[in-house]
């Protein structure tokens, strides 16, 4: 069965989308482990409370570097965890070698935008900023870049009029939590396990 590793920085309503799927049958997975690089953040206490292991990431007091030592002990945790596919779900620090290289085209992130437009922090922001009459969220799996890479799935959507920039990350947060389960398993079945 496809084993999933799963990176966040917040909330972790999107951990919360994938792990809801697995459960309702909607995607055949299981989540190994669930690694944040802040202590208090929620998607810990949904781990916790859902008892999937879980484990901080430390990135010795860096606000937002992801230092190489660091990469290369969650690339050990995550293989150790069984891990064959990492999903970013809100994680706010950028992945590099080594942990890219430990998992070649078998890392994915979600954002809030039809990238390439609007990457980088508060896509929704971006997009009302930039008056976008459409924007969207955007499955890809992750590169080098900042939320450049192939892209996996992708779901457009129409921006209201005088929306405020809350309202829209709250529609396209609905997306997310619908497209992310859905692109695992479309991507995860290409996966030779
Ligand atoms: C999501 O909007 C995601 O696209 C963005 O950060 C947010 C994380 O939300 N990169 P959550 O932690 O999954 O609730």
């Amino acid at each position: 069965m496809l084993t999933l590793g799963i990176l966040g920085s917040g909330s972790g309503s999107n951990m919360q989308a994938i792990l809801d799927a697995i459960n309702g049958g909607h995607l055949e997975a299981r989540i190994a482990l669930v690694l944040s690089d802040k202590p208090d953040a929620l998607i810990l206490q949904r781990a916790a409370k859902n008892g999937i292991p879980h484990a901080v990431i430390e990135c010795a007091g860096h606000r937002n570097k992801f230092p190489q030592t660091t990469q290369q002990e969650t690339a050990t945790k995550l293989k150790q965890a069984g891990v064959d596919l990492v999903c970013l779900a809100g994680f706010m620090r950028l992945v590099k070698a080594p942990l890219l290289d430990a998992f070649p085209s078998r890392i994915l992130n979600i954002h809030p935008s039809l990238l390439p437009a609007f990457p980088g922090v508060a896509a929704w922001e971006q997009a009302v900023n930039a008056k976008a009459k459409e924007t969207g969220v955007t499955v890809h799996i992750v590169d080098s870049g900042m939320d450049t890479g192939p892209i996996v799935l992708q779901e457009a959507m129409k921006v209201n009029a005088g929306e405020t920039a809350d309202q829209l990350h709250a529609r396209l947060q609905i997306v997310e939590h619908r497209i992310y389960p859905l692109a695992i398993g479309q991507y995860g079945s290409t996966i030779d396990l």
